[in-house]
């Protein structure tokens, strides 16, 4: 069967890796979170003092880039991939609100996306692939197959993040999650360097209303019509 490219891109919080990972399970695809590589890379700025007291040394940072290496490994129990910075698994330490705060200041530099950039269309370069991001659509992959463009409200997204921080057991204040949602897709959507916007070939699902499995069933059969 001929293996395509599914780019799913979209703002914060709209389910896009939920739904990235049914679809790679079903097709046997490999998945790749982008998010969780600009995250890894935030969390080392975070460990090495590059961002303190709402300073942040993008110059060390971007002298640092060569020698920081993100990758993936199979979590052996749950078989789902996780992301590594220097050999270290670090999945469990990415997605605290401290690392979405810092994130998307991170992912406006641009020597940062080119890293990380060449690095996914490495791994995308046999196809095979559902990748989700911000710029996969427009800029990773622009001759993917498939590009859907995910969105939702802005307070029904950060229900979600809120609720996922909770299970995972941390303090968190709703509305501190609701202006983070909010301060990042304004950072996202107004940055100079490949900023979050719909590529003119998406498809736009919007699941302010829809439940997670009428919208994997509806992206199957996009991705069922292309292969
Ligand atoms: O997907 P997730 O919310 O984990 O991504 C975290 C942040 O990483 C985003 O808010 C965005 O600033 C950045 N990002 C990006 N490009 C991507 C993926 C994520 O700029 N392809």
């Amino acid at each position: 069967m001929k293996k395509i490219t599914i780019a799913i891109d979209g703002y914060s919080s709209t389910g896009k890796s939920t739904v990235a990972k049914q679809l790679a399970d079903w097709l046997e695809y490999i998945y790749v979170d982008t998010g969780a590589m600009y995250r890894a890379l935030t969390l080392y700025s975070m460990e090495n003092s590059l961002i303190a007291d709402g300073f942040f040394d993008k110059e060390s940072l971007i002298k640092k880039l060569d020698d920081i290496e993100i990758a993936f490994t199979r979590n052996t129990d749950s078989g789902k991939a996780e992301v590594t910075l220097n050999g270290k698994n670090v999945e469990k330490h990415i997605r605290t609100l401290e690392v979405s705060t810092f994130v998307s200041p991170i992912a406006t530099v641009s020597e940062v996306r080119a890293k990380l950039v060449e690095q996914q269309q490495k791994m995308g370069a046999s196809k095979g692939i559902v990748m989700d991001g911000r710029d996969i659509g427009t800029v990773v992959f622009p001759d993917a197959e498939l590009k859907i463009f995910m969105t939702a409200s802005a307070e029904e997204r950060a229900k979600r993040r809120y609720q996922e921080l909770l299970d995972r057991g941390d303090t968190v204040n709703y509305k501190a999650v609701l202006a983070n949602v909010v301060e990042r897709d304004h950072i996202d959507t107004t940055r100079a360097d490949s900023p979050l916007v719909q590529a003119d070939d998406a498809i736009v699902i919007d699941n302010t209303h829809t439940n997670v499995s009428d919208q994997f069933h509806t992206i199957l059969q996009l991705a069922k019509d292309r292969i």
